[in-house]
């Protein structure tokens, strides 16, 4: 299916990717326009191992090197100096690509079989929750996509964390699993800020991972009184969070501990989504470092607006 240039969503360990033959251009642009997405915003290459990564960038700085042996095959993607002859649909026609190993056994034995690099976003609509079932996949995409790998349950739940190291110095865009200190527990040199509303990373973009029913985020001790106010306006609420609260038209549990919580993440916002209620209140996440991915994608959840072009 992608050597003829169709697309093939996989699992991966973070989540759904939405794949194409990466040196196909025709099939890349059918990426963005399922996705409904700019078509100036960079896709992440999946490799199958670091032998390939030499094809995609040029140079792979001494930074990039330590990072991947550390992290690679893992939920971490690099965005490194492009090699010569790597296509602009890809890249956003930029001087840089992102690249990852992912280390699902099923996007490892998909890469190995292709052989080549495979593009590819999160498997859903722009600005949207990302996928961590099949299931989501095909109730998000129907026939637009042609084949969907079934891996059961994504493991970690939220997108990879992704490093800029093209630069002086490298600087997280997007937060995940990896955290800024195991990073910096292999980095020689500190982190560089990253710059918040980047253009180069939509997944940066305020309203992005957006259930369509309106989100608010509440600190724990004042949920259960947010959600009796609004009951008593006639407002139905759906609730996560990690106490009862009574006046919750439907709720989910949420995990206190951050890694169960992000594995669980978007398919909790799904059925709060689905749930037909009016306003979904989730209990803010707590304010520790393995919290930090979490707080990223539910602040972005709770922008009502889905993401404005810069
Ligand atoms: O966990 C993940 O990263 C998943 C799985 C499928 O690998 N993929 C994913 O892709 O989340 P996507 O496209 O939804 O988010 C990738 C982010 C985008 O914000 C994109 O702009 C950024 O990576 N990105 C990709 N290449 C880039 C580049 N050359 N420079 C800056 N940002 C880049
Ligand atoms: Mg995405």
């Amino acid at each position: 299916m992608l050597n003829r240039g169709g697309l093939v969503a996989f699992p991966t360990e973070t989540v759904y990717g939405l794949g194409a033959d990466a040196t196909n251009p025709t099939a890349v642009r059918k990426i963005f326009s399922v996705k409904g997405r700019p078509h100036h915003h960079p896709l992440i290459v999946h490799l199958a191992d670091m032998a390939q990564v030499e094809q995609w960038a040029d140079p792979i700085s001494p930074t990039a090197r330590l990072l991947a042996e550390r992290f690679w095959p893992g939920p971490l993607t690099l965005i490194m100096r492009r090699a010569a002859g790597v296509s602009d649909a890809v890249t956003g026609a930029q001087d840089t690509v992102g690249l990852r190993i992912p280390a699902h056994p099923i996007a490892r034995a998909l890469l190995r079989a292709f052989g080549g690099g495979i593009a590819a976003p999160s498997a859903n609509r722009f600005g949207r929750i990302s996928p961590t079932t099949a299931k989501h996949v095909r109730a998000e995409l129907g026939a637009d996509v042609d084949l969907v790998l079934d891996g059961g349950d994504c493991d970690i739940g939220i997108e990879s964390t992704i490093v800029d190291v093209s630069g002086a110095r490298p600087a997280m865009l997007r937060p995940g699993r990896i955290t800024a200190a195991d990073l910096a527990e292999v980095l020689a040199a500190p982190l560089a800020q990253a710059q918040l509303q980047s253009p180069r990373a939509p997944g940066m973009l305020a309203g992005h991972y957006a259930p369509r029913t309106q989100l608010r985020l509440v600190s724990i001790e004042h949920l259960p009184a947010a959600a009796a106010r609004l009951r008593a306006t006639g407002k139905r609420v759906a609730v996560l969070a990690s106490v009862a609260v009574p006046a919750a038209t439907y709720s989910i549990a949420a995990p206190v501990v951050a890694i169960e919580f992000a594995r669980e993440l978007y398919a909790n916002l799904r059925c709060l989504d689905d749930s037909g209620c009016d306003v979904i209140l989730v209990e803010a996440p707590p304010d520790q470092p393995e919290w930090a991915a979490i707080r990223d994608r539910l602040t972005r959840a709770a922008h009502a607006e889905p993401s404005v072009e810069p």
